[in-house]
């Protein structure tokens, strides 16, 4: 008996218009556009400029995209998960400030923050509710506004991040696509590498924590990087074994885009050719969680039915994981 599947029916995207190339954060740091190239890859990212704007005036793009291409009411969704680092508030969730933005108003909604591994996370979840019949219309996406917590002082970490939304709309199919297998690992013994100090209940927001630059990213980037690229090689490379997949069988790899060192050493391990990477890290920059549904969305056009599609992270907490998608439409 076929089992129901949760199959990928429409993504979007959204990034602000405001660009910050290398050239002018080489005005604003001791940095050069050299440095940031060969190291990261990046030549420019999106930031949301416009006072009082967050990640859910984001993520409301996404949303109301999703809905006019895939000719969805707002009612008819049941569910809304938003992968975030950086929430509007604390609470409420941010997925709850999209739903009320967009008109959601039969839905349920809740944030994930699982970092840069944030949208695997809240997909496998999302295709929870959809296979076990459950749910008809749900909506994942990853929205995040990185440049208000990024110190632009800071050379090792300002030139790395950038904004962005983007997501899908999941909806169940008897056909055998849609996502196929997940693998997602967590390893907290990662936390104190990558995180931002102060603003939690350890250490609540003070005039010491401002003072101290605690609301910014903290990274320790080689230490970062280590585990990154072998993590998230690790589990591509387990998720296509134990999927009978070949490299030649592999349409498209779609890494988080951190660093394209990061991505160059996964697409080796896995024996898959630069053209089959989505990459567009000189673009945008890392945008946490909003990463792969972009490059879903940039790359939409190019992808056809049946195409085996692996979808790869690494993040901070540790977090990463990799999700094999049998993409489900041709555009
Ligand atoms: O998305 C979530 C997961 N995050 C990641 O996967 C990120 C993983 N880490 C990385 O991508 C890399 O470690 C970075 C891109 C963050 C840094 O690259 P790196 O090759 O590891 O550089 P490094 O930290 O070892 O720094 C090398 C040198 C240092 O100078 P000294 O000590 O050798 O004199 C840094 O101070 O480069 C210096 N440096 C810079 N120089 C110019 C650091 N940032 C900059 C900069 N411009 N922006």
């Amino acid at each position: 008996m076929s089992q129901i599947k949760a199959a990928i029916t429409a993504v979007h995207g959204y990034v602000p218009e405001f660009v910050l190339s290398n050239e002018v954060l080489e005005t604003m740091v001791d940095t050069t556009d050299e440095w940031i190239t060969t190291r990261t890859g990046i030549k420019e990212r999106r930031i949301l400029r416009e006072k009082g704007k967050g990640s859910s005036d984001l993520g409301a793009e996404v949303v109301k995209g999703l809905l006019e291409k895939s000719g969805t009411h707002a009612d008819e969704i049941d569910l809304l998960i938003c992968a975030t680092v950086t929430p509007d508030f604390a609470f409420p969730a941010t997925a709850n400030i999209i739903a009320e933005k967009t008109g959601l108003r039969n839905a349920w909604s809740f944030d994930i923050n699982a970092a840069c591994s944030g949208f695997l996370y809240s997909l496998v979840t999302a295709s929870q509710f959809i296979e076990n019949g459950k749910y008809k219309k749900v909506m994942v996406i990853g929205a995040e506004k990185m440049s208000m917590m990024t110190d632009y002082t800071d050379r090792t970490t300002c030139v790395l991040f950038g904004d962005a939304a983007a997501g899908v709309l999941l909806e169940p199919t008897m056909d055998n696509v849609g996502i196929m297998d997940s693998i997602l690992r967590t390893d907290g013994s990662g936390t104190f590498h990558l995180y931002q100090k102060g603003g939690g209940a350890v250490k609540p927001a003070s005039f010491r924590t401002i003072a101290g630059g605690e609301h910014f990213i903290y990274q320790e980037g080689q230490q970062v990087f280590k585990f990154a690229v072998t993590r998230m090689a690790d589990v591509s490379v387990e998720i296509m074994d134990r999927n009978n997949l070949k490299s030649e069988n592999v349409a498209w790899l779609v890494p988080h885009q951190a660093n394209l060192r990061i991505i160059d050493a996964t697409a080796r391990r896995m024996g898959i050719n630069k053209d089959q990477v989505m990459i567009n890290i000189e673009k945008y920059g890392n945008t946490t969680s909003a990463t792969i549904p972009l490059c879903l969305w940039e790359w939409e056009k190019k992808l056809n039915k049946d195409d085996n599609v692996i979808l790869a992270a690494f993040g901070g907490g540790f977090t990463w994981g990799s999700v094999y998608v049998k993409w489900a439409y041709d555009s």
